[in-house]
């Protein structure tokens, strides 16, 4: 299982799509004040959320009817009851263009029959043997290029390449088209802001996982792509589109998300010292800090549903064919689920679930593996960097975006090795 098809850069090398998605996801520096203040009028509004904070548009969702849904439970009923608020006619206009016929942009019964293998492939147990297989040497090859220096920018050096380092390694891809697949990964979805780099990623993305498909199949090895390849639903094999779909959706819904939730871990350790001590202290705590990370600012700020018929919510009459912007962020500080919600707090009540990885049919199919990764990069580096914290003569973290979040930069100092 060496062979690997060759993937194809974009036509103009100049393109630098982490800039452009920058632009497109916003460097609003922090919804929540806004966020708070609508929800304070109600749950539900009509309006995009994205038309809250930039003036760049989403030309695929543009002049579409859009409502807000803020609240936790009304957001919870959204998310739950798929025969009301679907996805496809929801998704058609951006994932579907940038990723294809994915599990994202299905409804049931369609979603559950292809949903129900994806899944397999990412259950707790297949994903913690991954921990050490994929995660640890991606971490500790990383770190070993500043762990000698006694300082690092974490998200440049660290989080914003570990989780594409892992599915590279899942796919059995090697390092050498790691640069590109990272570039095509994000650009792919600038389609969204009329980017022709977007269709170009999506179908150079798309030759390469059917060539390696093909190749899987002739030549199977031990790697996701052959299982995947070889695996059926019902006596079929699954089809190439929707495998493709799902290969391309993987780079960004495991790489992207995780580099985000990564990066706000840290920082809300970090910048709360003594929360950052109790877990060095006693690594038990680490999956309470992780959810709390995930509750206060989840990367994935909001999503996407399709009013398939009139539905009322807390008082708000949303007609037929509107889309529901649900936005999880502000679920996650609904201050009638958590008290004092904008408080990082690893010790807080954690009996309300938090809806960063969704709920319902759609939750996301790689919360364990995200899990798996945030904890092993999290060990890793309380193992490895003694006296970790934040370095006083650089700038602190700002973690920013109004639909994805992240520090741009988390710099610290510690002992060097
Ligand atoms: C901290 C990291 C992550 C966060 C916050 C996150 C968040 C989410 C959210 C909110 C959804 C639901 C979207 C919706 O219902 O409209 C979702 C779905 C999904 N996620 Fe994740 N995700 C993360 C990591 C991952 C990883 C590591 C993978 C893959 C290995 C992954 C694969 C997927 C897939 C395939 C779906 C679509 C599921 C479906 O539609 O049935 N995610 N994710």
């Amino acid at each position: 299982m060496t062979h690997m098809p060759r993937l194809a850069d974009l036509e103009d090398q100049s393109f630098d799509p982490f800039v452009v998605e920058k632009l497109s996801t916003g460097d609003c520096p922090d919804p929540h004040p806004k966020i708070h203040e609508l929800m304070a009028r109600g749950s539900v509004h009509k309006g995009s959320y994205r038309d809250l904070f930039t003036d760049v548009p989403d030309v695929q969702m543009k002049g579409l009817n859009h409502y807000m849904v803020l609240g936790y439970d009304a957001l919870q009923r959204v998310l739950t009851d798929p025969e009301t608020f679907t996805n496809r006619d929801a998704f058609i206009y951006n994932l579907g263009v940038s990723f294809g016929h994915t599990v994202t942009v299905m409804d049931p019964p369609e979603h559950t029959r292809y949903r129900r293998v994806f899944q397999k492939a990412f259950l707790p147990q297949v994903v913690a043997t991954w921990g050490e297989k994929y995660v640890d040497p991606v971490v500790s090859d990383l770190m070993s290029k500043f762990i000698g220096r006694g300082k690092a920018d974490l998200i440049e050096e660290f989080t914003h390449h570990y989780p594409f380092q892992v599915i590279y390694r899942q796919l059995g891809l090697g390092p050498e088209q790691a640069p590109i697949f990272h570039k095509l990964a994000i650009a792919q979805v600038l389609s969204s802001i009329g980017a022709p780099q977007g269709r170009e990623s999506t179908a150079k993305l798309g030759a390469f996982f059917q060539e390696l498909l093909d190749l899987r199949r002739a030549n199977p090895g031990d790697d996701l792509v052959s299982h995947l390849a070889l695996v059926e639903v019902d006596g079929e094999r699954l089809p190439d589109d929707v495998l493709i779909s799902f290969l391309r959706q993987l780079m960004n819904a495991g790489g992207d998300t995780t580099y985000r939730g990564t990066s706000v871990l840290l920082t809300g350790l970090l910048t709360h010292p003594d929360q950052f001590a109790a877990v060095a202290s006693d690594r038990s705590l680490i999956p309470q800090a992780i959810e709390e990370a995930l509750r206060w600012d989840g990367p994935v700020v909001m999503t996407w549903r399709y009013a398939a018929r009139a539905v009322e919510i807390d008082g708000v009459e949303i007609p037929k064919g509107a889309i529901i912007n649900t936005v999880l962020a502000s679920a996650n500080r609904d201050p009638s689920k958590y008290p004092d919600p904008e408080r990082f707090d690893i010790f807080r009540d954690r009996s309300v679930r938090n809806l960063a990885f969704a709920t319902g049919p759609h939750v996301c199919i790689g919360q364990h593996l995200a899990r798996v990764e945030m904890t092993r990069a999290l060990n890793a580096l309380l193992d490895r960097l003694p006296n970790l914290r934040i370095d006083p003569d650089m700038p602190a973290p700002d973690i920013i975006g109004h639909t994805l979040r992240v520090p741009e930069h988390l710099y610290v100092r510690f002992d060097a090795a």
